[in-house]
């Protein structure tokens, strides 16, 4: 099995120290870091935008994984690119217009990933799999860390896998909510390759709990 990459959730962090937070990120084995940029439409809660992701980006050593939580999500291609973000993954549900999201994104010469959640089949997004470079399941209704595990997420991050297998397309397989020690197992099983943690992997045992996941 392909090692597991393992992206922290900034949404658990700190905000009044992100300069720390982020060092601690720099010094972990985390591989990526997530950034979770949220409109207060297309979800019930706001975030932060693509100012905050520069100056991140500025101190970040790892892999800048954002994911958007934005109605219109191709409005704001272009700032996030300048931003320095690596990949910048949409929601399905979040635009009427999939294919030029993915264009304008490959344009400003990011990764581009497409997020579901969990009431929407991978079925929808099969005719975009051989240009995604990563597929995020949404394992909680998107908004909120802290949330409990929807074990749905283990069916399509499995159809996912035979999809890719069967196919020879080359996305990553992405996972965001609820993964802990518990679930990161079934998860990993179904052939996940991304875990995104916030509330499990923000505290005082990062490191630990960092090297958990990826066991
Ligand atoms: C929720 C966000 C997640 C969130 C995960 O909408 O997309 O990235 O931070 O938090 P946990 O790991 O606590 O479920
Ligand atoms: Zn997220």
């Amino acid at each position: 099995m392909e090692k597991i990459l393992v992206a922290p959730s900034l949404l658990a962090a700190d905000f009044m120290n992100l300069e720390t937070e982020i060092s601690r990120i720099n010094q972990s084995d985390a591989d990526w870091l997530h950034l979770d940029v949220m409109d207060g439409e297309f979800v019930p809660n706001l975030t932060f935008g693509y100012d905050l992701v520069d100056s991140i980006t500025n101190q970040l050593d790892k892999v800048a994984d954002v994911h958007l939580m934005i109605v219109n999500p191709i409005k704001f291609v272009e700032q996030f690119a300048k931003a320095g973000s690596d990949y910048f993954v949409f929601h399905y549900e979040a635009t009427d217009d999939v294919w030029a999201v993915i264009k304008k994104v490959k344009d400003f010469e990011m990764k581009v990933g497409i997020s579901i959640k969990p009431g929407t089949p991978v079925s929808v997004i099969e005719e975009f799999l051989p240009h995604l470079d990563l597929v995020l399941i949404m394992s909680v209704e998107p908004g909120f860390g802290g949330q409990t595990f929807d074990h749905g997420a283990v069916d399509k991050i499995a159809a996912l896998d035979s999809l890719r297998s069967e196919n020879g397309y080359t996305y990553l397989i992405e996972v965001d909510g609820g993964i802990n020690d518990q679930t990161a197992p079934l998860v990993k099983a179904a052939g996940v390759d991304v875990l995104v943690a916030g509330s499990y992997v923000f505290g005082p045992e990062m490191d630990k709990r960092i090297d958990i996941l990826k066991k």
